[in-house]
């Protein structure tokens, strides 16, 4: 069984191609990464018993009762530390609260106008025992799924917190979705309560959130209460429909001084759900539970990100990802790391405002995008020039392959020339890192993610399952880690058929990645049909289901090309329905459409009009004509493929290649 048609159908012609387009190879220079206290056994210990290499770890959690067994595994089902009991907000917040951590920041917290907030673990404390009691008094109860549509604000953690301590798995949904996506996002989980703000601020302009919000929820049966918070001083603007609507504010002043005792919840229990683009056009709802996925994320941020009780670490994710979930809440805070959280756009007011934050904190540890890095780059040195950055100790990378030029710049141009990079690879499956170097241990090669993290058993394989020792091939894991997504949301078989069917007993990762001769591995990108676009993953089945829904499209196909910033953008190829005419003024609707419905990340860049989408024999879509054509390596002139013999001339070249 086939995990996604594409892939499938392309064969290893998909890895040939990634291997064709991959600029990122070979290397420019080696970087040795700065030595700091890392723990030089590591990987031997790991690798002779990583079972027990990560019940070494599951040490370092607080447990309400202690577990009986590692690891069950019967593939494709994992449990990890069975029989155990624990919570994940008193792992993150309540134990810290019982040393000198207490008064020690726990987020540091810059809105985008410029307003700012610390709050310490002991705030902290507070709040989630605050929120969880007004959650209680709305009838949440351990099980229940709430969701959560809000901005990088600090009751966006303290929402997820108070969730994690009653045992209700939250579904944290990006705030830039639509309410389409948020609509869908909400049914299909069944959440009971909808946690969001009047508005987000974002670069000077306010997101409609509770607009956005009310239009989901009129379709959303399940959802008793929305909770609102006054983020943006909308409040006399934003209309609240009683008994429904409740302000975050009123609930938190019933609660002052509300001690909610923490629900010990098995190992396994759901913490939380999160949707992430699949090949289908309908989102995957990716299951993570307790103590493995804790494990997993607090292991990872001590090691790869060396984190410290002085370090101030800035990861620049938005929440609303899993980046958010795993590297600014859940494993920071369960080290008792300072982590800054910021609202806004990195461009506002200035194009400088990340090497503000940086300065103004003495941040230590920046985790960003290669989307960001090279946008930076294209704005010019002047900008981190102005600002003293020499707080930093580690950098690192994240979301979509990183390119040597990047990795150099950023080490040159923010680390100066000083800093270890780490390019971390991993997924919302994934739950947290699974290949990356630890600084102080592994030599980095600029666009590398290097080998994997102790404990993970990472592989290159051919089309067979065969191993490829040096060369192009798909990336596979072929044990079971902590943090692995356990199925997805009401759908169990998706979950088998997606990961675990294209090689049997093995994790199927949907990327091409190709090993050198020192064993290190190079990710070249998806081998389906995902996009990667600035670092968000877009299923182009999900662009296609948004356009063929206008009334002026009969078909539509998407596809990812290059692009010098964003890694890939959006091209569209539509066919119109007869007595629509085709030109920008069409492009324009269309692309103003998909934005609306699925959100703006999903906009297409390139809208192209043809008289018919080019396909195979066997009715596939030729997307590697598409790419081409997208990229402008095929015609020029890309208007001339409304007409139908222009097409057919070009598509016979192809289609031995796709065939
Ligand atoms: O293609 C890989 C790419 O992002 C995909 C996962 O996307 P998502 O689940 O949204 O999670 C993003 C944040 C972890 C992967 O299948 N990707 C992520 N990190 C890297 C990467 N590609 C290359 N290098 C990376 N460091």
């Amino acid at each position: 069984m086939a995990t996604t048609p594409d892939a499938a159908s392309q064969g290893q012609g998909a890895i040939s191609a990634l291997l064709q387009e991959d600029r990122r190879y070979p290397p420019s220079s080696e970087f040795t990464a700065q030595a700091n206290a890392g723990d030089a056994g590591i990987y031997e210990r790991a690798k002779a018993d990583p079972e027990a290499f990560w019940a070494e770890q599951a040490q370092n959690l607080d447990w309400m009762e202690p577990y009986k067994t590692v690891l069950e595994w019967d593939v494709p089902w994992a449990k990890w530390f069975v029989g155990g009991k624990l919570n994940a907000s008193v792992n993150c917040v309540d134990r810290h609260t019982k040393t000198w951590r207490k008064n020690k920041a726990a987020i540091i917290w810059e809105g985008e106008p410029g307003d700012s907030r610390v709050m310490t673990f002991g705030d902290l404390y507070r709040e989630v025992n605050q929120f969880a009691a007004a959650l209680q008094k709305l009838g949440v109860k351990n099980g229940d799924r709430v969701a959560i549509y809000m901005g990088m604000i600090p009751e966006l953690v303290v929402a997820m917190l108070a969730c994690a301590r009653l045992g209700a798995p939250h579904t944290v949904v990006f705030g830039g979705f639509s309410p389409e996506s948020l609509r869908d996002r909400i049914q299909d989980c069944e959440a009971k309560i909808l946690i969001t703000a009047d508005g987000g601020w974002r670069r000077g302009g306010k997101v409609p959130l509770k607009d956005n919000a009310d239009k989901a929820v009129v379709e959303c049966p399940t959802i008793q209460h929305v909770v609102v918070v006054n983020r943006t001083d909308d409040a006399r603007h934003v209309p609240m429909h009683a008994p429904r609507d409740v302000w975050w504010h009123r609930l938190m002043d019933d609660a002052k001084h509300a001690i909610v005792e923490p629900e010990a919840l098995d190992s396994e229990h759901p913490l939380y759900i999160l949707y992430t683009s699949g090949t289908t056009g309908k989102p995957k709802g990716m299951l993570h539970t307790t103590a493995g996925y804790l494990c997993g994320t607090m292991t990872t941020s001590k090691y790869v990100f060396d984190l410290k009780d002085d370090d101030v670490y800035f990861c620049t994710a938005d929440i609303g990802w899993v980046t958010g979930h795993s590297y600014i809440v859940y494993g920071p805070l369960a080290n008792g790391a300072t982590c800054v959280m910021y609202e806004g756009s990195p461009d506002y007011p200035d194009k400088d405002r990340f090497w503000d934050i940086v300065e103004k904190y003495r941040c230590t540890i920046l985790y960003t995008a290669p989307t960001a890095i090279r946008s930076f780059m294209r704005w010019g040195n002047e900008f981190p020039e102005k600002h003293d950055l020499s707080s930093l100790r580690l950098l690192g990378s994240v979301g979509e392959p990183i390119n040597p030029e990047a990795w150099v710049w950023y080490r040159e141009h923010i680390g100066a020339d000083r800093t270890p990079v780490v390019d971390t690879w991993w997924q919302t499956e994934t739950g947290h890192i699974l290949i990356t170097p630890l600084p102080g241990l592994t030599t980095a090669k600029p666009g590398s993610a290097t080998i994997p993290f102790p404990g993970i058993e990472a592989d290159v394989v051919d089309e067979q399952g065969n191993s490829v020792p040096v060369g192009g091939g798909y990336l596979v894991l072929k044990k079971p880690w902590p943090g692995m997504a356990r199925t997805i949301w009401g759908d169990p078989d998706r979950y088998v058929n997606q990961y675990w069917s294209r090689f049997e007993g093995w994790y199927f990762t949907g990327d091409g990645a190709k090993r050198d001769e020192d064993g290190y591995l190079w990710l070249l990108g998806r081998v389906d049909d995902v996009l990667n676009v600035a670092g968000h993953r877009i299923g182009t089945m999900e662009v296609e289901s948004a356009l063929v829904s206008h009334p002026s499209v009969a078909e539509a196909a998407v596809v990812g090309i290059t692009h010098e910033i964003k890694g890939q953008a959006i091209a569209a190829f539509c066919t119109l329905r007869a007595g629509n005419r085709p030109g920008d003024e069409a492009a324009d609707e269309l692309k103003r459409h998909v934005a609306a419905k699925i959100g703006p990340i999903a906009r297409p860049d390139k809208i192209f009009f043809t008289a018919e989408l080019p396909k195979t024999r066997s009715a596939k879509i030729m997307r590697r004509l598409l790419r081409d054509i997208g990229e402008g390596r095929v015609i020029g002139d890309t208007t001339t493929l409304a007409d139908p013999t222009v097409l057919a001339e070009i598509r016979s070249q192809y289609e031995e290649k796709e065939g």
